[in-house]
């Protein structure tokens, strides 16, 4: 209760001296009221009010020594054609957090987006973004940021350059993406949660080599055959989930692949072995 008390009152305090000290980039405020105006002045961007200092708006973030915009979070902030907005979103370069996930987004994703060079994270996940990922996400220099695209509808199949880079998180799951992604995988990559469920991809799993930073792997309802690669026993796996697919052959024995249910497993043609019933 005394916590919130005082939280309000910060807040409060806030709101009375919003024009004391006016922190924010002349620069980086003209682009917030450029996106403001793109997004047709949604209700909820309504702080963000030009006679203000701009680190005080809502739906954003100053960094506290440079004072430039780091980060920006919209939600449901009506139909947006992406492409159009996210032309003057690319202009905030330092931006190191980008959360567009839940609005009702259209339109394929700006290649333009590569450009921001810090971004620890891009959500774009729960829109309606078609066509394909760029090539240029294979092209991150400096930050090689989160991706979280999922539940969109997005086609083709995953730019072969993004096997160059160290990702460490990438959920594109609930798309209609299709090809083989195993160059997404080998002994050399970094990357730790991968979530590519309910596609359309379609390889040989036998041939692929996990890298040992793996952690979380969702490969449920795709396409996928061959057989589970005996490299996934000496792996730390928290999460393991290839059902739906068309798998076949002996679950490996060991590591953690039988501290999983069986719905990690089930609906492949012919995979057995525990923790699914024996193989014949
Ligand atoms: C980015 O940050 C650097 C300092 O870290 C600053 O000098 C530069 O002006 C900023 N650029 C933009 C476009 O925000
Ligand atoms: C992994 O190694 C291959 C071949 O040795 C190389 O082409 C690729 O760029 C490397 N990937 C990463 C993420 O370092
Ligand atoms: C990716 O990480 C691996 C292992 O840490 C490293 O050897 C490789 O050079 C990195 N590749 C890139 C493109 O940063
Ligand atoms: C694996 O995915 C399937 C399909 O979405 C689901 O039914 C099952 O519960 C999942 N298993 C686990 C362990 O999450």
């Amino acid at each position: 209760m005394k916590s919130t008390t005082a939280i309000s009152l910060l807040l409060f305090l806030s709101l009375l001296s919003p024009s004391l000290s006016d922190r924010c980039n002349p620069n980086d405020k003209k682009v917030l009221l450029r996106i403001k105006q793109a997004l047709n002045n949604p209700y909820l961007l309504a702080s963000w009010n030009p006679a203000n200092d701009c680190c005080d708006w809502y739906n954003v973030d100053c960094d506290l020594t440079t004072n430039r915009i780091i980060a920006l979070t919209i939600f449901s902030a009506g139909p947006i054609y992406l492409a159009l907005s996210l032309h003057f979103f690319s202009q905030l370069k330092n931006l190191t957090f980008l959360d567009l996930s839940f609005n009702d987004l259209t339109g394929s994703i700006p290649s333009s987006l590569s450009k921001l060079t810090n971004l620890d994270a891009i959500h774009l996940d729960r829109n309606k973004l078609t066509g394909p990922i760029p090539n240029s996400f294979g092209e991150f220099t400096g930050q090689v940021p989160d991706l979280y695209l999922s539940h969109n509808q997005l086609t083709g199949s995953i730019p072969k350059t993004l096997g160059d880079l160290n990702f460490t998180v990438i959920d594109v799951s609930r798309n209609m993406l299709s090809g083989d992604i195993s160059f997404m995988f080998g002994s050399n990559k970094t990357i730790q949660i991968v979530d590519f469920s309910r596609n359309k991809f379609q390889f040989d799993l036998s041939k692929v080599v996990f890298p040992q930073s793996l952690t979380s792997l969702d490969l449920n309802h795709n396409k996928i055959y061959g057989s589970l690669p005996v490299g996934l026993t000496t792996l730390d796996l928290q999460y393991l989930n290839v059902s739906y697919n068309r798998l076949c052959g002996h679950i490996p024995t060991g590591g953690k692949l039988q501290s999983f249910d069986q719905t990690s497993y089930f609906h492949n043609r012919c995979l057995c072995g525990a923790p699914l019933p024996d193989c014949k």
